[in-house]
């Protein structure tokens, strides 16, 4: 495939983000035929929001590739404080071969990887969460046999979850369908994408303000926290204006028999969706966690495994260059 970075889901043709889910599955299922692959190499780990999945599953992936992690927390880097994000991405090009970033602005993703020499993963901005789509797709792939043709219905807030979610869901196939309360819908740009990308896939992307409309027939239920990182002021206000798209017993009625239940983690049980959906047979949350590891091996193995950290330029190279 040959990408250097994996930023965002719509950076990907259709074939290639198959090609990476086709990848995760044979890594779960034959894991010990991929040990060592990374043997040698070190992904960095700079975290400026809090995660408990996306950690782990970086931290458990790359040792069972045979590499190692470093994290780094706000404490170590204060990126653009203590330091210049090109100082940041300068420095580590020369001692580990990938950074894995979870920041605020996507654009900070996007300067990293113009500035440094080495692979960079998203691992969730204010904007998107591609690695999560990854493993979103993973799960509905195992559980549902075919993605072309599926509903998948997000009903909550139009966050970063919900983006990756439409344009993985417009890359594969899949009819997504986006339920939020007046002015909380997925930027309209993500939306027009998503809808373009669909002309070629045969997927559509729609919006509804009405929770029952997303959720009719539907394969997939899909929800999200409805105050995302970094949005925790207005908690309380948006409690009340999302209420009404609660995911809860009687909303499930409205979707397929055999619908599966989903979001991303961390849950707040009560208020996004009750204990009787996250807690039941239709429920595959864990799975979906666990696939974490699984689809973000599969990346770390494309973007890693064959690629050497390139070459910065040194003084040396540069005073040969002017002696000449
Ligand atoms: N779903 C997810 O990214 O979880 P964390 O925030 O715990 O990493
Ligand atoms: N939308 C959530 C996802 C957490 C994995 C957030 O950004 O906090």
């Amino acid at each position: 495939m040959g990408r250097h970075n994996f930023l965002s889901i719509k950076d990907f043709s259709p074939e290639e983000i198959r090609y990476l889910l086709d990848l995760a599955r044979e890594i779960k299922s034959h894991p010990a035929a991929h040990h060592g692959a990374l043997k040698g190499k070190t992904l960095a780990m700079i975290f400026e929001k809090p995660s408990l999945r996306t950690r782990v599953s970086f931290d458990v992936g790359i040792q069972q590739l045979g590499g190692f992690s470093l994290y780094l927390s706000n404490a170590e880097i204060n990126l653009g404080k203590r330091e210049s994000l090109y100082d940041v991405a300068k420095n580590l090009e020369r001692m580990v071969q990938g950074i894995m970033i979870r920041t605020y602005a996507h654009q900070i993703v996007e300067e990293l990887a113009e500035y440094a020499s080495i692979p960079i993963i998203n691992g969730l901005t204010d904007y998107s969460h591609p690695c999560q789509a990854m493993a979103d797709y993973l799960t509905m792939l195992e559980l549902k046999g075919d993605l072309r043709g599926l509903k998948v219905a997000f009903i909550g807030d139009g966050n970063n979850v919900c983006h990756s979610l439409m344009f993985a869901g417009a890359q594969l196939g899949a009819h997504t369908w986006v339920a939020t309360p007046e002015g909380y819908e997925p930027a309209s740009e993500a939306v027009e994408w998503a809808v373009q990308r669909g002309w070629t896939t045969g997927s559509t992307c729609t919006l509804t303000n009405d929770p029952l409309e997303a959720a009719r027939e539907a394969d997939v239920i899909y929800t999200d926290v409805w105050a995302s990182m970094g949005q925790e002021a207005e908690a309380e206000e948006r409690r009340k204006l999302f209420m009404p798209y609660q995911v809860n017993t009687e909303l499930l009625r409205h979707a397929k028999f055999d619908a599966i239940f989903m979001h991303c983690l961390p849950a707040h049980r009560g208020d996004e969706v009750t204990n009787d959906v996250i807690d039941s047979a239709h429920s595959v949350v864990y799975q979906q966690a666990e696939n974490r590891l699984h689809a973000q091996k599969a990346i770390l193995l494309e973007l890693m495994q064959y690629r050497e950290a390139a070459e910065p330029v040194r003084h040396a190279d540069l005073a040969q260059t002017e002696n000449r």
